[in-house]
């Protein structure tokens, strides 16, 4: 007979409702902008990756590899300019995160995404670690718009201009190492839309003290989330996980209308 888990969406709501948990640590990834219209990366036949195929690339991560984008920029940007439709609307997701950071309950976000819509959405910037940098503004994102690669201005230099993205084969923003310390302070952790597949963010569940609930609402299990006993998994379409946990939290209204307003 299968052991009914002590932990629930419910009981984790009742713990927040009541003020027992206050310091929540996040961690997202692709799979919170794919209702933005951005595909994911892994997802079988819509992920990027398998759109990649026709490039013959190396490997379909080349294009993200610094050695593959120093030879053959063009790709990158073709790519950027396709994740990055002019109008993007952050999804119930992204809202359902700033909606944690209004009520002072964010404890810090840590995002592999570059899309920005966390910040769009209303999290402060200051709770916010863009764990593979994100786009600066003005000529990159011209760049973007065109899918066309920017080339240094520097007469001598005429190299392709790479964004501050992290590329594979570079290491993460100083600032991680310092970011990870808030990890031990969370008294519940939330994973959405990350197959937890790129190192070192794949690690920052495991870096939770044992006996802190630990949240995935993703569509598919992935890291050793759902190997403890406080951990709780809502598998599906993350804007669904995430309207079930409003309502358990009975913010179902204000989330929607704070969804409305971005
Ligand atoms: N709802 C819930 N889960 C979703 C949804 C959705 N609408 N769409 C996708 N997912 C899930 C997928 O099932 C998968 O588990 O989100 C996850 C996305 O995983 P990846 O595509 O691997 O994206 P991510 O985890 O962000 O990748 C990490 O890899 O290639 C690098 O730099 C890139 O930052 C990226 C990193």
């Amino acid at each position: 007979m299968s052991i009914p888990p002590t932990t629930t969406i419910q009981s984790i709501a009742e713990r927040i409702k009541t003020g027992q948990i206050t310091r929540i640590i996040v961690l997202t990834g692709a799979g919170i902008s794919t209702s933005a219209g951005i595909p994911d990366f892994r997802t079988p036949k819509t992920g990027l990756y398998d759109r990649l195929a026709p490039l013959n690339l190396p490997t379909p991560e080349s294009i993200f590899h610094i050695s593959y984008f120093s030879h053959s920029p063009e790709p990158f940007y073709a790519i950027a300019q396709a994740r990055h439709p002019s109008t993007l609307k952050p999804t119930l997701s992204h809202a359902f995160l700033a909606l944690l950071a209004k009520k002072n309950i964010l404890h810090f976000l840590f995002t592999q995404n570059i899309d920005g819509l966390e910040e769009d959405a209303g999290v402060p910037a200051e709770k916010i670690l863009w764990t593979h940098a994100s786009y600066p503004d003005d000529l990159m994102r011209k760049a973007i718009k065109t899918g066309d690669v920017p080339y240094c201005l520097e007469p001598k230099c005429s190299g392709a201009i790479k964004p501050e993205v992290v590329f594979f084969g570079e290491s993460l923003p100083e600032e991680f190492d310092e970011k990870v310390k808030l990890i031990p302070e969370a008294d519940l952790m939330l994973v959405m839309g990350t197959s937890l597949r790129v190192a070192p963010c794949s690690g920052i569940p495991r870096m939770m003290e044992p006996g802190v609930p630990r949240v995935l609402i993703n569509m598919e299990r992935c890291g050793d989330m759902g190997s403890r006993d406080g951990d709780v998994s809502i598998l599906g379409d993350c804007d669904v996980g995430v309207r079930e946990f409003a309502e358990a939290l009975g913010w179902r209204g204000e989330l929607e209308a704070l969804w409305e307003e971005v």
